[in-house]
């Protein structure tokens, strides 16, 4: 007996110094089957009651193994506990749900209303032959003025109200500086378009902003003739406005860098000629300033006017994109406004 004590005390103190430093719940599994398993050390001190005399040392013993059994079983158990409910925490903490954090709802951009009418405008110009050329924003008098027969002195030059640089450069008024740049550079026959922003220093307000979408059309060549102009006109809105034949008339207009000069104007496309509020019932809708290239402009980039002539035009693309999405403020699309913007997916 004297034995059995000693070993179930050895045992214990055994037992108590593995679960001292026990950090996995591994580790606690191999104990268990070290002290309380099948082949464990619990098992060989039974073998101890089959040694003693009485059935009252028998019994006595029996009590004592039991109540160690049960001993190192609930000490087990507990630690199993500890580890399990330590375990969920840890993976708790990793995978929590925040659900105080904002919603992440994915954004898709989409493309501004402008890009969305250049890119048409590009594509149709692209397969009438014409090149896509561009100009910087940032421009001299010479390309935006001079070279398209405006002079310093020539009272055209308040038409467009301009925004000086302290650089003496000018924030371009007009996409016209791609033609006086491009006539200089290539020479003819070529046909060009640059689509591109303006300025103007204008008081804003629903259909005058600052900043502005133009593209400029030009082609020079041999005996090109006002009828030339005219069906490239046809051809190029009737493909903007998917209409089979938009119709066009052409009414005088000023430009010093044409002569002669046109506005030309189409059959509105809300009314068709019958007068709404968009053609302010007159049936028609001005859209394109054009005309033949003035001869001095010619002469400035040395192309002789005798042997070569053209036309050109400037289509405003901000007008052009208030017309096909019917937008009446010339302000949102410069707003950045969310709400305006995500309407052109
Ligand atoms: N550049 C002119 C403007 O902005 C428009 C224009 C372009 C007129 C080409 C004639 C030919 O007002």
């Amino acid at each position: 007996m004297k034995n059995l004590k000693e070993n179930i005390d050895n045992f214990l103190k055994e037992f108590n110094e593995d679960i001292k430093d026990l950090n996995s719940l591994e580790r606690l599994k191999e104990i268990e089957i070290k002290y309380i398993g099948k082949k464990s050390k619990l098992h060989s001190l039974l073998k101890i009651i089959g040694q003693l005399n009485t059935t009252e040392e028998k019994k006595e013993a029996g009590n004592l193994i039991n109540n160690l059994k049960v001993n190192i079983e609930t000490q087990i158990n507990n630690l199993k506990e500890t580890f399990q409910s330590k375990e969920i925490e840890e993976k708790l903490k990793q995978n929590s749900v925040d659900f105080t954090k904002p919603v992440f709802v994915e954004r898709k951009g989409s493309l501004h209303p402008i890009t969305l009418i250049k890119r048409d405008v590009d594509r149709i110009l692209t397969g009438m032959g014409f090149s896509l050329v561009s100009g910087p924003e940032m421009e001299s008098e010479y390309y935006n003025f001079e070279a398209l027969n405006i002079p310093s002195t020539h009272p055209a030059r308040d038409m467009q109200d301009t925004f000086f640089l302290l650089n003496e450069m000018i924030l371009r008024t007009h996409t016209s500086s791609c033609q006086s740049r491009t006539l200089e550079k290539y020479k003819p026959p070529l046909r060009i378009f640059a689509p591109g922003k303006c300025f103007r220093y204008e008081s804003i307000d629903a259909s005058h902003e600052t900043a502005f979408y133009q593209v400029e059309g030009l082609l020079v060549d041999q005996n090109i003739t006002i009828a030339n102009l005219i069906g490239t006109m046809k051809t190029l809105l009737s493909e903007i406005f998917t209409e089979s034949d938009v119709e066009v008339r052409l009414r005088p207009g000023y430009f010093p860098f044409v002569e002669p000069g046109f506005e030309l104007d189409i059959k509105c496309i809300i009314c068709h000629g019958k007068g709404c509020s968009t053609c302010k019932n007159t049936g028609w809708l001005e859209l394109v300033p054009c005309g033949m290239v003035h001869p001095n402009v010619l002469k400035y980039a040395k192309i002789d006017p005798e042997k070569y002539n053209g036309f050109a035009f400037g289509l405003g693309l901000t007008r052009l994109a208030m017309m096909r999405y019917k937008i009446n403020d010339i302000r949102y699309f410069n707003s950045g406004d969310l709400r305006f913007l995500k309407q052109f997916r």
